[in-house]
């Protein structure tokens, strides 16, 4: 077989790069590891920049979103029982989209499969080969036969544990990281959101945030042990453990109900560079992880979509190789500053188990700094409805 770009992993940005390609008439074919059911069973992020948004109705995938999803002209940060707000319209001219992961890969899934785009699941033992040659390919088996893809390019889109990253060899790239000592356990219930906007909690027992789907779905998360298991938080533990790290009016009022969903999440940040290799272009969590106080996972992975597919649009259309050659260059620029973002937010509204009284200090000091300066607050929205791509 063979087609212009390979790309491995059908996640997020897979498939976005995937169906971007297609519309300009570039062939892909996609090969995921899991099922179709799995990747849309995995509950994951649910703010989305404007950038995201702009690129889905590019891709011909925005209406549902523009539809659906909820808009956010800010955030409510708290500390213990204060609350204070974050007026991203007022400060930005822009607000951010409430819509799941889930429903982003969704209308993906619907938007390749109607255009017949080839999308494979279940294939193991992915392999690139050539790929700091002029003719890569993509080795793989489905089905229990071995299959062999010639392409132009590869992009990797297949994640923090892909095999994509790891083909590059060692000597050419540099690996940057920081792993925090705590995870979130994240619980999804069919309940009304308990405020109209997200609120990032600060609390003596550590962080909190409360955010939403829908109307009637909720999504919840609280700071937990890097040992903690799902399964050792009962539902009723995890509820009595929000309504403590949440300002009071707000745990009074916490309609709570049965988990749909719970599990836990490490907190990583990680940058691997450069973002290409030959022929090779890594695309959203194959090439960095953030921690996720701030929403930035899913947007950063769009913002390398978008570069990429600029890149490869102007060496299709325009026989230009500009793009694709500055697409790392590009692409980190930005993601080194939502790392920057992601980990100072992070660090802000966390508690480190090894936090001496002054850092703690400094913490609360940040947080009044925050409530009453509106060039601090300023930043954090820019920062939030995302920086310019
Ligand atoms: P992925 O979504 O990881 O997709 C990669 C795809 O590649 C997967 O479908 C995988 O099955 C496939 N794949 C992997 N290896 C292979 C292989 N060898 N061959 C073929 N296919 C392969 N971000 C937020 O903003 N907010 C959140 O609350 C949030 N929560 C998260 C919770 C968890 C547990 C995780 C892991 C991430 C979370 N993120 C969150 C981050 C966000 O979900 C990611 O940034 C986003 O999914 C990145 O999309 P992607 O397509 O680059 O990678
Ligand atoms: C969600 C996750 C985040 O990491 C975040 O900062 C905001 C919202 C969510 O899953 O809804």
């Amino acid at each position: 077989m063979r087609t212009q770009v390979a790309i491995i992993g059908g996640g997020p940005s897979g498939l976005l790069l995937s169906q971007l390609l297609h519309r300009r008439g570039i062939d892909t074919v996609v090969l995921e590891r899991q099922s179709r059911a799995h990747v849309l069973g995995r509950i994951r992020a649910g703010v989305l920049e404007r950038g995201l948004v702009d690129l889905m109705i590019e891709a011909g995938v925005g209406d549902r979103v523009q539809r659906e999803g909820i808009p956010h002209d800010g955030t409510v940060i708290s500390h213990g029982d204060e609350m204070f707000r974050i007026d991203f319209t007022a400060l930005t001219g822009q607000p951010v989209t409430v819509y799941g992961q889930t429903e982003v890969t969704r209308d993906l899934y619907t938007a390749r499969e109607a255009a017949g785009g080839i999308l494979l699941h279940g294939v193991e033992g992915v392999e690139i080969q050539g790929a700091d040659t002029d003719t890569p390919s993509v080795s793989y088996t489905l089905d229990g036969q071995r299959q062999h893809l010639s392409c132009d390019f590869v992009a990797g889109c297949d994640g923090f544990h892909g095999i994509s990253r790891k083909t590059i060899p060692e000597t050419a790239r540099r690996e940057f990281e920081k792993v925090y000592p705590f995870g979130w356990l994240g619980v999804l219930s069919e309940t009304p959101p308990v405020h109209e906007e997200l609120i990032y909690a600060n609390s003596e027992r550590g962080f909190a945030l409360c955010s939403m789907r829908n109307a009637n779905l909720s999504r919840y998360y609280i700071q937990c042990r890097l040992d903690d298991r799902p399964e050792d938080w009962s539902d009723s533990a995890f509820w009595d453990e929000l309504r403590r790290r949440i300002p009071k009016p707000q745990a009074e009022s916490l309609i709570t109900g049965p988990s749909i969903e719970k599990s836990i999440a490490p907190l990583r940040s990680f940058v691997t560079e450069p973002m290409r290799w030959g022929r090779l272009f890594l695309c959203g969590d194959a090439a960095h992880i953030v921690p996720p106080t701030g929403a930035k996972g899913l947007n950063t992975a769009a913002s390398d979509v978008h570069y990429l597919y600029n890149g490869l649009r102007q060496f299709y259309e325009d026989g230009d190789s500009e793009g694709i050659n500055r697409y790392s260059e590009k692409a980190l620029a930005r993601v080194w500053k939502t790392e920057r973002f992601s980990w100072w937010f992070s660090k802000l509204m966390h508690r480190f188990p090894d936090q001496s009284e002054f850092e703690h200090k400094i913490q609360l000091a940040e947080i009044d700094f925050l409530r009453s300066n509106t060039a601090a607050q300023t930043a954090m929205a820019q920062n939030y409805v995302g920086l310019p791509y």
